[in-house]
């Protein structure tokens, strides 16, 4: 099914896909989704903060709904989103074939900019329904382009004022499953080409913003500079070094932006942007100890510096039974944690919430070499279509 929507968002620059919440590729893929769902005989609707559903019988409580999403990272892979969509809709099918009506409603939803890849704030669409982030902070949310969250969701045919908490759509939720690509090496090492999640690690997103004096490359002799690359620069080392002292931790610097970004001008400001994520609670810990290495980086050079915290997420276990039920279901498939985020963890803490993961050959995620084998999507597919009869009964 992935082979239907292989044209649309491709990012010729980057390679990969470049699909993000609300643009001209993602609203295609929102009417795919439409499209396929209404072959399937359900019926759709977007909630006011821009997450599609698909139901299968009357939408109400205690409801099993099952889904990822459709956004990416710039130049992603085919896989990470689309897969749990794609296969939602495969179950869906296949449950159809098997006869019988569920017993439970069932939907099949897409959430809107699960990568952040826009606004900046990953899961922005399962945290707004939650309530896990300020609606009028949200609305405020600005693209690289100085679009706002509220603007990009108006032109997208919402009503601004209505988005935030849904404690409808939330409490319609008797239980959620995600079908997801794996993201690392788990299930290589494992054999296995299914398992069920375990944990989501705690992670969060931090805004550096370093500012010195713009200036002329040539006629500004070395000593009269304050050029907010070198703190910049110097933060980049920083965090690989004192990540590498906290077991486990992840930490990277993926996107550093310098303003006005000319070849011959030294920078006014560079904005950087870190990712940190550690097992339990020792993120801020990790980012109090980068900050600190940035400011006096920043008074080396005599820069000013800020830092935003633009989102976090505590660590998730997903729910104990669900997870045992699950494993026991699919004949004993192991169970993983992961170091990536999903929208099944910010569910997690309101409703009974669970992942089941796809073996990736590689384990390359975030980049267009991401993959999943055709007998392992099957699988995967499969293994839904099975969880979703169970949940449904
Ligand atoms: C999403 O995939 C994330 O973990 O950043
Ligand atoms: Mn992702
Ligand atoms: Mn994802």
């Amino acid at each position: 099914m992935l082979a239907e929507i292989a044209d649309i968002g491709c990012d010729r620059r980057r390679g990969g896909y470049s699909r993000h919440v609300f643009d001209g590729a993602e609203r295609e893929l929102r009417g795919w989704f439409a499209d396929h769902a209404a072959r399937l005989g359900l019926d759709t609707e977007t909630d006011r903060n821009g997450n599609v559903w698909a139901w299968w019988g009357t939408p109400g409580p205690g409801a099993v709904v099952t889904g990822s999403h459709l956004d990416s990272v710039p130049g992603g892979g085919a896989f990470d989103g689309p897969l749990g969509v794609a296969s939602a809709l495969t179950a869906v099918g296949a449950l159809r074939a098997r006869g019988g009506t569920p017993a439970r409603p069932l939907a099949v939803v897409v959430f809107a900019e699960e990568e952040g890849g826009r606004f900046g704030v990953p899961c922005l669409g399962s945290r707004l329904l939650t309530g896990a982030i300020d609606a009028e902070a949200a609305r405020n949310l600005r693209d690289p382009e100085g679009v706002t969250f509220a603007e990009a969701a108006r032109a997208a045919g919402l009503d601004p004022a209505r988005i935030g908490p849904d404690p409808e759509a939330l409490g319609r939720i008797g239980t959620f499953v995600e079908l997801h690509v794996e993201q690392g090496r788990g299930l290589i090492d494992l054999g296995s080409p299914v398992a069920v999640g375990s944990t989501v690690i705690a992670h969060g997103r931090w805004r550096f913003t370093f500012t010195g004096q713009g200036n002329h490359a040539g006629a500004t002799p070395l000593s009269d500079r304050r050029d907010p690359m070198l703190p910049a620069a110097a933060t980049v080392a920083a965090v690989r070094r004192l990540a590498a002292g906290v077991p486990d931790a992840r930490a990277t610097v993926g996107r550093l932006v310098p303003s006005p970004g000319g070849t011959n001008v030294i920078a006014s400001t560079v904005d950087l942007w870190l990712d940190a994520r550690v097992p339990g609670g020792g993120t801020q810990a990790l980012v109090d100890d980068i900050t600190a290495a940035a400011r006096a980086a920043a008074a080396d050079e005599g820069c000013a510096l800020t830092v935003r915290q633009e989102s976090c997420s505590d660590t998730v276990a997903f729910d104990d039974r669900l997870r045992a039920e699950l494993g026991g279901l699919l004949g004993g498939v192991p169970e993983l944690a992961t170091g990536a985020g999903h929208d099944a963890a910010i569910l997690a803490p309101h409703v009974p919430s669970a992942m089941l993961y796809v073996r990736n050959p590689t384990g390359v995620s975030h980049a267009p070499e991401e993959h999943a084998e055709p007998a392992d999507v099957e699988r995967g597919a499969a293994a839904l279509t099975d969880v979703l009869e169970h949940l449904c009964r």
